[in-house]
């Protein structure tokens, strides 16, 4: 990883808009087209309104590829289910500033059990929450929709936080990549990225197009890549 700005374009795709009955081919579709990690969205039905799937279900399609897996923990107080999410194979672990009440000694544990520790701001929390963490992440995740959903509308705004926070990790001399998740299509990938964002997460965007995963993972990669360029 560099600490300069232009650091690598990762494509994430989110699951949610697979066919649950078929997870199994989803990720290994989802490989064959070139993705960098697969994010699993974990939602509990209380820090947002809708409920997905736990560890078993990751660790099911965990042996059917090798490419690493991430957990997106939607999950109030997410500590109790942090060890199961890395037996189930995830490599990263994100929980929400929002989720934890001690969020310094919940990213202190993740980083106890061996793997990659992740913070992510929905949309009305300002970066400056994280400010105090931002030296034992790897990553930050900026929401742009609020959680709980695929298929909203990006929210156009949270530019200027990406901008704001890659300012920080640049004056910090920090390494910290910074994820976009929610409305990520070939309309509005540009701006995530020109701001300073250098991983894409897209649910609808690759699952909707009909050209398939493979040309919308390297559509979404390239529009990317010559916006980091600018
Ligand atoms: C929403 C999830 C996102 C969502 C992305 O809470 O965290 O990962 O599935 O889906 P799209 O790309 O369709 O907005």
């Amino acid at each position: 990883m560099t600490t300069t700005s232009a650091r690598p374009i990762e494509i994430v795709p989110s699951v949610l808009p697979a066919d649950f009955s078929r997870l199994g081919e989803a990720v290994q579709g989802l490989e064959k087209a070139g993705v960098d990690r697969i994010q699993w969205d974990i939602m509990d039905g209380t820090f947002v309104p809708n409920l997905t799937f736990g560890a078993d279900v990751v660790a099911a399609t965990r042996p059917l590829v090798s490419v690493p897996f991430e957990a997106h923990l939607m999950v109030h107080e997410p500590t109790w289910i942090l060890d199961t999410m890395v037996e189930a194979g995830c490599r990263l672990l994100i929980v929400h500033a929002e989720a934890c009440l001690h969020l310094h000694r919940t990213i202190g544990r993740v980083r106890e059990l061996g793997v990659a520790a992740a913070v992510a701001l929905s949309p009305a929390t300002p970066a400056a929450h994280v400010e105090h963490v931002l030296d034992m992440v790897e990553m930050v995740l900026v929401m742009t929709v609020n959680p709980g959903f695929g298929g909203q509308a990006y929210i156009p705004t949270m530019e200027r936080k990406v901008a704001e926070l890659r300012r920080t990790i640049l004056d910090r001399g920090l390494d910290v990549d910074i994820e976009v998740d929610g409305g990520i299509s070939v309309a509005t990938v540009a701006g995530a990225a020109g701001a300073g964002a250098n991983v894409l997460v897209a649910g609808s965007a690759l699952f909707k197009d009909p050209a398939g995963l493979g040309h919308a993972t390297d559509e979404l990669r390239s529009l990317a890549t010559a916006a980091q360029r600018g």
